[in-house]
């Protein structure tokens, strides 16, 4: 098994602003008397800002026009919510499963469908542990497509078959896999099942957690 490199999403992998996202979009929602659940939101995890809010809106049409607006009044609630963001916002593991794989000669890339990605890493500090950068900026096609993934692994010069794809996210997983890329899928089986291998999070995890369960699932 020859792996290079890992490739984090960001949000909810990394950091919890899945949470601030939720709450961005929960605050819209309610203000345009949408209805719109936590459960909801897991479908929305990973998924980039115009076709989450499609899926927000459900069947309701809206002119092109108020949807933008809709977008960045959104986009407003989370930069609210993100300028609070220090180091200590990092989750448990991110940090130390970063330093470690950088200690290895391993390569770290982001790959996040957030155009606000950027700004989240400079305020947890952990730009300088990143190898590549791809963001919501670098691709057009977004997650569930390998786009995003397959920019990032451009970038670390590496084909998708060296590289492990770090996701809480099913559209990221998709995503992953359709690219040809090695998974690792953090959270519950219901969302990351297709995942080659699975963690509740990034809490207490090693690179050679990671390794073996990836090697465990290419024996089966
Ligand atoms: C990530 C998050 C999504 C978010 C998307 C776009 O994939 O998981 O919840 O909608 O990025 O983020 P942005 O900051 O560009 O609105
Ligand atoms: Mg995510």
């Amino acid at each position: 098994m020859t792996i290079k490199a890992f490739i984090f999403d960001l949000d909810g992998v990394l950091t919890d602003t899945a949470e601030y996202h939720y709450r961005a979009w929960k605050r819209l929602a309610d203000e345009e008397g949408l209805p719109f659940t936590r459960e909801d939101n897991e479908h929305l995890r990973g998924v980039a800002r115009r076709d989450s809010l499609r899926l927000i809106l459900k069947d309701r049409v809206v002119p092109e026009g108020k949807f933008q607006a809709m977008m960045e009044r959104k986009n407003g609630y989370y930069l609210e919510f993100i300028k609070e963001i220090t180091p200590r916002d990092l989750l448990p593991g991110a940090k130390e499963l970063l330093e470690e794989l950088r200690a290895a000669g391993l390569k770290s890339a982001l790959g996040s469908a957030s155009k606000n990605a950027g700004e989240v890493l400079d305020r947890l500090g952990i730009r300088s542990l990143l190898d590549a950068v791809s963001d919501g900026y670098s691709v057009e096609r977004q997650k569930p497509a390998p786009d995003l993934f397959l920019h990032a692994a451009q970038q670390l010069g590496l084909p998708a078959s060296e590289c492990v794809v770090v996701e809480d996210a099913a559209a990221g997983i998709e995503a992953a896999i359709a690219g040809g890329f090695r998974s690792v899928g953090l959270g519950p089986r219901e969302r990351v099942g297709k995942a080659e291998a699975i963690f509740p999070s990034l809490a207490g995890v090693r690179g050679r957690d990671l390794l073996g369960a990836l090697e465990a699932n290419q024996e089966k």
